[in-house]
């Protein structure tokens, strides 16, 4: 059974429009928030192949997944898996949702 985790508010809706992303500091962790088709997705920010912050990349709409401006590394937004790439382990993913006008993620700490 998971670790239930705590609901954390670390944007509202407007502050993320769709299509965009942004890169959030919390409790020290880097993180990374998507919102692509209105949906919205926690990573860790941080990549798993050297210093670059997934934020700084694109996204790929058709693959549903974050490309890094480095290696070009492409990761799953769902599984935090990578897809292509040099890249071999995967990004932590954390639970995203919408509650009013905020957008909580559900953090285990
Ligand atoms: S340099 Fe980190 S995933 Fe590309």
């Amino acid at each position: 059974m998971p670790t239930p985790g705590t609901d954390v508010t670390l944007c509202t809706v407007d502050e993320l429009p769709e299509g965009g992303m942004r890169h959030i500091e919390h409790m020290g962790y880097d993180l990374l928030l998507v919102n692509l088709d209105g949906k919205f997705y926690a990573l860790d920010d941080a990549c798993t192949v050297s210093w670059a912050m997934l934020s700084e990349g694109t996204l790929d709409r058709g693959s549903n997944a974050v490309v890094c401006s480095q290696c070009k590394s492409a990761f799953d937004l769902v599984t935090g898996k990578p897809k292509s790439g040099p890249a071999k382990f995967p990004l932590n993913v954390y639970e995203a949702h919408v509650v009013g006008d905020d957008v909580i993620v559900n953090f285990t700490y």
